[in-house]
């Protein structure tokens, strides 16, 4: 939004008296007097006129998760345990999952309540990689990587997948990267070439990495610093580094 519209709103002043204030340095936006009207704010800054406060800043959240097997991504569920359940903050009902695992997939879900975070991380034209370590029911083919990289044709979405990354690591378990999230994608490509996922587990989405020390059913809190850094960054972060890679 911008400040504009949110001081015209506040007490039905009206954009012309909005943009009076804004003009004559009376406003301020987490503590700095702003003077551009269409200056965009969101619900996490703190914004006054003549120092009074007139919106309290909520707070951002942006956690990771370590979603155990058997976990249901989802916020609420009347019959199986939710990722929420897990998360022991006064404030996880605000939150939102960016990317959902199957409920007998384990691994990394980023949980936030900033909608513009989760918008950027997830936007189908950012390909942001999502990496997977599977196991199959049966050997993995060479052919298969060939197979994964050239993209499978999906009917149902009337899409084909695009190209991914296998890694085969032993005869039957591979590391595999996604550059988008699509409905059962991992299991359904597998069934292309034959095979059966039988364990699942995301290791990392972009920049954030699942670290090794963080157990299953165990989350912790990014910060908006970090969070927003990782969005920007192409490399993993460091202090997160995981030690799943082999
Ligand atoms: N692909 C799947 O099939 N399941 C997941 O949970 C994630 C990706």
């Amino acid at each position: 939004m911008k400040l504009d519209r949110l001081i015209a709103a506040y007490q039905s002043m009206g954009r012309q008296a909005a943009h009076l204030a804004i003009a004559g340095r009376r406003v301020s936006v987490d503590g700095l007097i702003v003077t551009d009207s269409h200056h965009p704010v969101d619900r996490f800054m703190r914004i006054e006129l003549d120092d009074a406060p007139i919106q309290l800043p909520e707070r951002a959240l942006y956690l990771m998760l370590h979603k155990p097997a058997g976990i249901l991504s989802a916020t609420k569920d009347e019959q199986h345990p939710t990722v929420i359940d897990l998360i022991n903050d006064p404030d996880r009902h605000t939150l939102h999952i960016a990317g959902r695992l199957d409920r007998s997939t384990s691994g990394l879900v980023l949980l936030t309540n900033d909608g513009r975070w989760s918008k950027r991380l997830m936007a189908a034209e950012h390909k942001v990689p999502k990496v997977y370590l599977v196991e199959t029911s049966e050997p993995i083919a060479p052919e298969a990587v060939e197979a994964f990289a050239r993209g499978f044709y999906f009917h149902t979405e009337d899409i084909t997948t695009l190209p991914a990354e296998l890694v085969i690591l032993g005869e039957r378990s591979a590391r595999l990267t996604l550059h988008e999230g699509r409905y059962h994608q991992v299991k359904r490509m597998f069934h292309r070439v034959n095979n059966r996922v039988t364990r699942l587990h995301r290791e990392s989405i972009g920049a954030f990495d699942l670290p090794p020390d963080l157990k299953p059913g165990e989350w912790r809190d990014l910060g908006a610093l970090a969070a927003w850094a990782g969005l920007n960054s192409g490399d993993s972060l460091n202090f997160r580094n995981s030690g799943f890679r082999g």
